[in-house]
């Protein structure tokens, strides 16, 4: 007899509807599995025949022929071997088989057929919902991630016996519904790092308040011991809560990651990723035969911070450029390319020279000139016009240092950080894939970025003393809009630009 059950593949985050079509007939007793199953789905066969005898069914000894659909998919991970034990269960009429097509399986099983939690289940829930099917059938332990999707029935179970239990009666189970949305995030955020404790350094604190605001990537150089990891790891406690549709983005992005477990359900507060530095180019972009985000796609809606980024391999960060542009990353392979969101804001350190002291006035720098340029040549000219704020971080006076810092802490920063991003998303009403200053394009600028004759005047000066591209020209508009908004201004004045020009600093100091 034949059955058929339906279960989702992902191609990089988005799910594809799956059919496994499972035939048992006469003949000699065997199991293969067709279409395209990764090495996985081949051991299902061994995983379901155990976890089948386990819970006290038949394992048919006869000829089970088990087709995954559509046939020129790859399918990968564990995910499918519910789905084919209910297959082979309903085929060889061990349960009804009446509404197995009206619901979507997903899950591994162990050898006593419980079920274990497997990765990608949000953006598969997601498919569920928008295919219009009945319900969707997962292990219990998944079931946090998948009611995530409003409107979707949910049904969660420890072990294949309960779901073949489940199939025999249906209409007895009710779904777990999605609960109310939890209190709101901007007010339950406790990070341990505030910036109150930084002392002095108010340029650079400057600096990260215009970043936050407007998601401008950012570097800061300076001396050891001066700061910038410090200040650095304060950028989340300033950052506005994530809106739902971009927690559902990252949310989705870590379930094809696995890296939900520890994190709950939706993902709440902007994603911090801080890759070491001898990460590879795969782990920082993506990669693998069945692709899976990396680190950039990790940071999507968030901060991919790089510490001591001269120490990175210069081919690492060349990688780097293109998703920096885009905000989206594409990884081909031969059988299929699938495309990551990868629209995060960069923040980087590093220290001005080999030694660390050029430019320090206490301690002299014993670096060459001709050392310091292969130093600043790891970072090639297009990453760094990339960046917009480009910050020296001075060590601190001892004056400072004995001092109790005196800052601004978090809260009053991000309340300000708020009201700007506020203000750009008025902007951007009729522009729904805007989020933020950073991702405007030319004609956004030439709409929302106009100048007077006296800026004008000015900006043309800096291109011409520094040597601006159109492409660091344009960035420089666009951290002048995020200070102007910052100041609370409709119109862009000579001094929101004069302030934006000057975070080109290395454009100076090369
Ligand atoms: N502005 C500051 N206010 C308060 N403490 C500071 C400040 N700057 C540095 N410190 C102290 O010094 C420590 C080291 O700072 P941090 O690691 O941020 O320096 P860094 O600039 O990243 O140095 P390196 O170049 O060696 O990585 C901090 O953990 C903190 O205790
Ligand atoms: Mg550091």
């Amino acid at each position: 007899m034949l059955a058929r059950v339906w279960s989702a593949s992902l191609i990089g985050i988005e799910a594809v509807k799956v059919g496994v079509e499972v035939d048992v007939s006469g003949g000699l007793p065997g199991i293969v599995v067709v279409g395209l199953p990764d090495a996985a789905v081949q051991e299902a066969k061994e995983r379901v025949k155990a976890a089948l005898k386990n819970s006290g069914y038949t394992f048919p000894m006869r000829r089970i022929v088990i087709n995954l659909t559509p046939a020129d998919l790859r399918k990968e991970g564990p995910s499918f071997d519910l789905p084919i034990s209910m297959g082979i269960l309903a085929a060889s009429e061990q349960v009804r088989s009446q509404q197995l097509d009206e619901f979507l399986f997903l899950g591994e099983v162990s050898l006593d057929g419980s079920l274990r939690p497997i990765a990608g289940v949000l953006p598969i829930a997601a498919a569920a919902q928008k295919l219009g099917l009945k319900g969707l059938i997962l292990p219990a332990a998944n079931i946090n991630e998948a009611i995530v999707v409003e409107g979707l029935a949910v049904y969660g179970f420890q072990n294949l016996a309960e779901v073949a239990g489940f199939l025999n009666n249906p209409n007895r189970y009710q779904p777990v519904t999605t609960p109310a949305p939890s209190e709101d995030v901007a007010d339950c955020l406790n990070s341990a790092l505030d910036l109150r404790d930084v002392k002095g350094q108010s340029h650079a604190r400057r600096a990260l308040e215009i970043a936050a605001a407007g998601g401008h990537n950012l570097i800061f150089v300076g001396p050891p011991g001066s700061g910038k990891t410090m200040l650095a790891r304060r950028l989340p406690s300033i950052l506005p809560p994530l809106e739902f549709a971009e927690a559902l983005e990252v949310t989705k992005i870590h379930s094809v990651a696995g890296l939900l477990k520890e994190r709950g359900s939706l993902v709440r507060d902007r994603p911090f990723r801080s890759p070491h530095h001898s990460a590879s180019g795969p782990a920082l972009v993506g990669g693998g035969s069945f692709p899976r985000p990396g680190e950039i796609s990790l940071s999507h809606n968030g901060i991919l911070f790089l510490d001591e980024l001269t120490e990175f391999k210069r081919d690492v960060l060349e990688f780097l450029r293109q998703p920096l542009e885009d905000g989206y990353v594409t990884i081909a392979r031969t059988r299929q390319s699938v495309m990551f969101p990868a629209s995060f804001t960069l923040i980087a350190s590093t220290n001005p020279c080999p030694c660390g002291y050029f430019a320090d006035p206490v301690q002299p720098c014993t670096c060459s000139s001709r050392q310091r340029e292969q130093y600043w040549a790891k970072l090639s000219g297009p990453l760094m016009d990339r960046i917009d704020l480009q910050v020296m971080v001075n060590r601190l006076k001892p004056e400072e240092m004995t001092q109790q810092s005196t800052g601004e802490d978090s809260h009053t920063v991000r309340q300000r950080v708020k009201v700007a991003r506020d203000r750009a998303s008025d902007r951007f009403k009729a522009e729904p894939s805007l989020r933020c200053n950073a991702q405007m394009q030319s004609r956004h600028l030439k709409r929302w970025c106009q100048l007077d004759s006296a800026t004008r005047q000015l900006l043309e000066a800096a291109i011409r003393q520094l040597g601006l591209s159109a492409r660091g020209t344009d960035r420089i508009l666009k951290v002048a809009r995020t200070i102007a908004d910052l100041a609370n201004d409709q119109t862009m004045q000579t001094q929101h630009v004069a302030e934006a020009i000057q975070y080109r600093t290395l454009d100076r100091i090369q």
